[in-house]
């Protein structure tokens, strides 16, 4: 895995990007060098020594011309080519293979995938993730960012530049990569106490085995989504649970606690309660401190009704 370094490119923006930065980069070291070499050589040779008089000079044509030229010709090279960067970087649309809409919430993102019969769960809504996003190689992935709550940023500098997503508006960027593999991204604008932990995950498939991905993805996702276990489902996802746990498939990118995607085939919970049954995990969720002190999983007893944990429970006893 490459790491998250913006002058890694690893798709055709990031490319770009890198490409500007290494021009302006190269140039400001050749004017930097004449700059402090000028200076060091006039510094010893015209320094000042028993008996010498300086000579006074009062304008040099050409020495002006050429420190106005020289520097307003750069400016407009690096104006114009930058326009001509800018232009393909922000182009979203031209060749766009997809749209994934992206929405951020203190503290995690929702990706949102497109409205396509590949990604269509049982239920009629597509297929959503949190934190990781999941992309084909080689095509240009347009995104459609938003926000909930604050302004959050997102960043992938391996695979391209930065966007703010701003609530109540649609800001759009896109991303491409190369090659296979897997890229990490950071939000980037500081949004609160958990920003550091709002991570993106970008795995690029080879094309071929994109559609293979969808389908275990949608399959997964359709198990998740059992009508028997709905209220359970909502319940957790919108509740305290998602804040801190897991389940991929889901929107829940909670970091906090353990990731909970196939909790129902784990051996114990949380190293103390065994098996993963409805009456251990219903005696947990109640008050898991009593069990394990010192546990961050705070105590449900009287903060859920009861019948709400029952319903959680019900849908964490479909996570095989
Ligand atoms: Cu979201 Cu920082």
């Amino acid at each position: 895995m490459p790491g998250p370094w913006p002058l890694d490119p690893r798709g055709a923006q990031a490319e770009s990007i890198s490409f500007l930065y290494w021009v302006l980069f190269a140039c400001a070291v050749v004017v930097l060098a004449i700059v402090v070499g000028a200076l060091t050589y006039s510094g010893i040779k015209f320094r000042d020594r028993p008996g010498r008089v300086a000579q006074q000079t009062h304008g040099s044509n050409t020495l002006e011309l050429i420190w106005t030229v020289v520097p307003t010709l750069m400016v407009i090279s690096f104006t114009a080519l930058s326009w001509e960067r800018l232009n393909f970087i922000n182009d979203v649309n031209t060749n766009a293979a997809m749209t994934i809409k992206v929405e951020g919430q203190q503290w995690s993102w929702t990706f949102t995938y497109p409205d396509q019969s590949m990604f269509k769960l049982k239920d009629g809504t597509v297929l959503q993730a949190g934190e990781q996003i999941d992309i084909p190689v080689g095509q240009k992935i347009k995104l459609e960012l938003t926000a909930k709550d604050v302004i959050h940023s997102f960043w992938v500098p391996n695979l391209g530049g930065k966007k703010d997503a701003v609530p109540g508006h649609t800001t759009s960027l896109w991303i491409e990569a190369n090659q296979p593999g897997t890229y990490k991204g950071q939000c980037t604008e500081f949004c609160g106490d958990g920003h550091a932990d709002m991570l993106i995950t970008v795995v690029a498939h080879p094309q071929n085995e994109y559609a293979t991905w969808a389908m275990t993805a949608v399959t997964d996702a359709d198990r998740l989504r059992d009508p028997a276990t709905a209220a359970g489902r909502t319940a957790f996802l919108t509740g305290a649970c998602a804040g801190c746990h897991t389940v991929k498939g889901t929107t829940a990118a909670g970091k906090v606690g353990p990731e909970l995607t196939h909790i129902a085939s784990k051996p114990n919970i949380a190293g103390v309660l065994s098996p993963v049954n409805q009456e251990n995990l219903t005696k947990w969720v109640h008050n898991a401190p009593s069990f394990k002190p010192g546990t961050l999983m705070p105590k449900f007893d009287g903060v859920l009704p009861d019948q709400t944990i029952d319903q959680i429970v019900q849908w964490l006893l479909t996570l095989k």
